[in-house]
């Protein structure tokens, strides 16, 4: 990473978090959604944006499709990449939280030392990752997209759970079961782990 050009000065601003964090009712925290690609990571991080909004919640999600499209479309999927969509991912993530704001992300993020970077970012308790676990045999069973039939005939390199490794999240905060429970059930789980660490009002 290149140094930080000394010309450039880190300007305060005058609202706090606090003060933003104060005015939403809530803490802002990162939901980091992991898991393999048909897991269930998007559908999970919009249902609980869903129950969050009708709260009056301040949230947003990053879908790793959709900022694939824009922020992210000079990516492709090596490790290195990867790292790379991940970086900015949370940085962007981390200026969401100063906002006030609740960020829920859904990147497959297979590697551990790519999200354990975005942890060290944050303070300790801004970030949480959700292990969205699912067999890759459920995950390939569904395959919404089509894109493990392709991995198998070897027309997509760096497949993850295919060519490209997941490696398991080893002390996420939460396990969501999301190959076998119903969808309810998973956000009711994540809804209630906010409420006992006090993210959400009780
Ligand atoms: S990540 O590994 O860098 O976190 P990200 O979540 O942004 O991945 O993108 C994953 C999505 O890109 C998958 O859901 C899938 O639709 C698509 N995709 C295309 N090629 C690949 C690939 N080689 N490995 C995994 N996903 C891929």
């Amino acid at each position: 990473m290149q140094a930080i050009n000394p010309n450039i000065r880190w300007h305060q601003a005058s609202i706090s978090r606090q003060q933003r964090e104060s005015q939403a009712g809530h803490r802002s925290v990162i939901l980091w959604f992991t898991g393999l690609s048909g897991s269930g990571k998007s559908t999970l991080a919009h249902a609980v944006e869903q129950a969050l909004h009708m709260q009056a919640c301040r949230t947003f999600v990053f879908d790793g499709d959709n900022v694939r499209h824009g922020l992210c479309a000079d990516l492709g999927f090596s490790a290195l990449d990867r790292q790379e969509n991940i970086r900015r991912i949370g940085e962007m993530s981390k200026l969401f939280i100063e906002a006030g704001v609740i960020a829920l992300t859904a990147f497959i993020s297979p590697f551990v030392a790519d999200r354990d970077r975005v942890r060290n970012l944050v303070s300790p308790g801004d970030f949480i990752e959700i292990y969205c676990r699912a067999p890759l045999e459920v995950c390939e069973g569904r395959d919404v997209k089509g894109l493990y039939a392709k991995a198998r005939r070897g027309e997509i390199a760096d497949f993850t759970g295919i060519s490209s490794p997941y490696e398991v999240p080893e002390a996420a905060e939460l396990i969501v079961d999301t190959g076998s429970q119903a969808l309810e059930e998973c956000v009711a789980q994540v809804i209630l782990y906010l409420r006992q660490q006090h993210i959400l009002p009780g």
